[in-house]
């Protein structure tokens, strides 16, 4: 059946209209590295993974580099609790002892990491998946952990394993890929001095990746609609000097704590845009990075950039 004239001329038009708008972003983005966060939260549906993976292909297909880095908490949680495996958590951090680490490595090394990868080549692409113990990539150090409480007059140091932070990241692998035209997909997990695993939190790992590659845009996507205030509206915008404040009174807390810091200091070291996305929304990454209709939170260093939205 044949749409009517007027219908199919509206909707030429609408489709004339995106493609036109797209313009600009991707003669912006040409050549430019893009790293994306992908949180573990937002994996649940396959219709939105593949809408993800299929974002990710165009974005290269029209001269842009992303680089995936991805989450995979509630994948971890999900194989500890069928290994019957107990883990506690302080402040929001998985206490992670060796049989841990060992879950921790297999799922998001294995499972979640090829699962990505094949997702984004059954779409077209070509992506290849790395822990940052390939080429030594991620250097990690271990997490001390700092429990502040009122009722203790010093912070006790908690020993939480295998949790880690970057120490620095290599970026030849990487850039190896890149240049190969692959998408490079990367499970947070760092290498100790030592030898040994650590588990980083994926916000951390991405930031850090978008700082040492210059990129010039870090989207994160995650489980809300972006940073909420207090009365849980969406921030539009965010300047780094108000974090604290939002910090300071409750109303940036749990996963979003890592994740606004980690934003923070990819603004402060020069990444070009820092933006926290809803990735339950079909085609977050595409509607972000190529049309006027800014989505989430945008996190901003001075003034907010007239060029973007
Ligand atoms: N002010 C805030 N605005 C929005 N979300 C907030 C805020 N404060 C805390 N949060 C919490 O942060 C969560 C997002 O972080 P979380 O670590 O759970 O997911 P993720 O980082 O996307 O996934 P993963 O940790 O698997 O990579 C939200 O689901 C919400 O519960
Ligand atoms: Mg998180």
């Amino acid at each position: 059946m044949t749409a009517p004239a007027t219908q199919t001329h509206n909707n030429a038009g609408d489709i004339a209209r995106v493609l036109v708008e797209a313009l600009p972003y991707i003669r912006r983005f040409n050549g430019k590295t893009v790293v994306i966060k992908y949180g573990g939260n937002v994996m649940s549906d396959d219709y939105l993974k593949s809408g993800f993976a299929r974002d990710v292909v165009l974005m290269k297909l029209v001269g842009m580099n992303p680089v995936v880095v991805h989450g995979g908490g509630p994948q971890i949680a999900s194989l500890l609790e069928r290994i019957g495996k107990e883990t506690k958590f302080v402040e929001g951090m998985r206490v992670t002892d060796s049989e841990t680490m060992d879950v921790v490595e297999m799922v998001l090394g294995g499972l979640v990491n090829k699962e990505i990868v094949n997702l984004i080549n059954t779409h077209g692409g070509n992506a290849i998946g790395l822990s940052g113990k390939d080429g030594q990539m991620i250097r990690a150090r271990k997490l001390v952990f700092n429990m502040n409480k009122p009722e203790l007059e010093v912070s006790e140091i908690i020993d939480i394993g295998h949790v880690g932070e970057v120490e620095s990241i290599d970026t030849a692998v990487v850039e190896m890929l890149i240049n190969g035209d692959f998408i490079p997909v990367i499970a947070p997990i760092g290498v100790g001095e030592d030898g040994q695993s650590y588990n980083i939190n994926a916000d951390l790992v991405a930031a850090k990746l978008a700082q040492v590659l210059q990129a010039e845009k870090l989207i994160m996507l995650t489980n809300t609609p972006g940073l909420l205030d207090a009365n849980s509206n969406v921030l539009t915008g965010l300047q780094v000097a108000e974090v604290q404040r939002l910090i300071d009174n409750g109303v940036i807390h749990g996963g979003m704590l890592p994740k606004i810091n980690a934003a923070v200091d990819a603004v402060n070291a020069g990444v070009g845009s820092v933006q926290i996305i809803d990735g339950r929304v079909e085609h977050a990454v595409l509607l972000e990075v190529f049309t006027d209709q800014g989505i989430g939170t945008l996190i901003y260093r001075d003034k907010r950039p007239a060029h973007l939205r």
